[in-house]
């Protein structure tokens, strides 16, 4: 392969990125030099979120978050928001009693505060993220924005952020929207509801973590192309994948290399090709540093691109011929 995925995504007017942590940025050249070189993207894997942001009422801590808006800013790399308003990875303060207008307070605070901070260097902001729950599809009531503010916290949070940054895409992000019709359902309700009352947002973040052998075999591909298609004629709005991983076993082999190399390439493919789908970002870029294998209690693995010692797996390369071989249907990157 003569060039990066970054200079064939470039050519291509499409958005390739990774979730990136500031510290493997600082202390390890080869995570820096992998991620600048072969991605124009990037996303906070967790240094943006509330917990980190504002860990005191009114006191934001943006040093963390602003070293990778830095690295972004030296390698001409976009910036992805992620995110304002979650029910996880929240302040401990945000965890006592407090009246409905106190947590709203708080909530447009937060908000202001980010992206005043973050204008003209954050394009695009997961505004809310995950907001329905996994059995009914209906509001998750754990979340302590829900508790506190009640359903409208959605709606306050998108028209606060279109206030906070007016040139900002305002983005609904969530996981599992390629895979459980009931969820899709729900959240086009969700959407559709939104859009009728005039609150303002741009896009469906379709997170897409998955395991490889689950994608073609459930059908989340076509799925996932005819979402799109729906996002597009019923809303007209953009969507981006925005945290994909496909895990594999702890231990796989050629064959399970070779499924994820096809199974990242052919929804690349679907996504260059669908009309309003702008970008594809991975949950992190190296299985050095990788969510998986944590959280899955190491019955899963090696779910990117570049193993964890930085070199290239077979989805690489599928992914440039992709690039090379397919236009984007809607470049946004000159
Ligand atoms: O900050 C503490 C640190 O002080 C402590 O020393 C360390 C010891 O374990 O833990 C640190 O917190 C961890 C945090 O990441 C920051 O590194 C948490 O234990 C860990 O649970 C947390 O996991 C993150 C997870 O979100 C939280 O739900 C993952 O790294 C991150 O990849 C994941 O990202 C989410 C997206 O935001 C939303 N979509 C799903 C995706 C995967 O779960």
């Amino acid at each position: 392969m003569t060039e990066s995925l970054r200079e064939l995504a470039d050519k291509n007017g499409f958005i390739l990125g990774a979730a990136a942590v500031p510290k493997a940025v600082e202390t390890e050249p080869t995570y820096a030099e992998t991620l600048s070189s072969q991605f124009n993207c990037l996303v906070a894997e967790n240094c943006m979120k509330a917990q980190f942001l504002q860990p005191a009422p009114g006191q934001f801590d943006f040093k963390e978050a602003d070293k990778l808006v830095s690295f972004a800013e030296a390698n001409g790399m976009k910036l992805r928001g992620h995110t304002l308003i979650w029910h996880n990875q929240i302040p401990h303060w945000l965890k006592v009693d407090m009246s409905r207008a106190q947590a709203m307070d708080h909530m447009r605070n937060h908000i202001f505060g980010v992206m005043e901070h973050f204008k003209g260097k954050v394009f695009a902001w997961d505004v809310v993220n995950e907001v329905l729950e996994d059995t009914f599809f209906s509001y998750r009531e754990k979340s302590r924005w829900y508790e506190l503010i009640g359903s409208d916290y959605v709606e306050l949070a998108f028209k606060w952020a279109r206030q906070a940054d007016p040139d900002c895409k305002l983005f609904y992000n969530d996981y599992d929207l390629e895979a459980v019709d009931e969820k899709f359902d729900a959240t086009m309700k969700l959407l559709h509801d939104l859009q009728d009352r005039n609150i303002p947002f741009d896009g469906v973040g379709f997170q897409f973590h998955s395991t490889a052998e689950h994608v073609l075999s459930m059908g989340k591909d076509e799925k996932f192309a005819a979402r799109c298609e729906r996002v597009q004629r019923e809303l007209g709005l953009e969507v981006q994948i925005t945290e994909m991983d496909l895990c594999l076993s702890s231990n796989p082999d050629d064959a399970e290399l070779a499924l994820q190399a096809q199974t990242y390439a052919h929804i690349l493919r679907l996504a260059l090709e669908a009309e309003n789908c702008t970008a594809l970002l991975t949950w992190g870029f190296t299985d050095k540093h990788s969510w998986i294998p944590t959280f899955h209690k190491g019955k899963y693995g090696h779910a990117l691109l570049f193993d964890n010692k930085y070199q290239p797996k077979p989805a690489v390369a599928a992914m440039a011929e992709v690039l090379e071989n397919i236009h984007c249907s809607n470049p946004i990157i000159s």
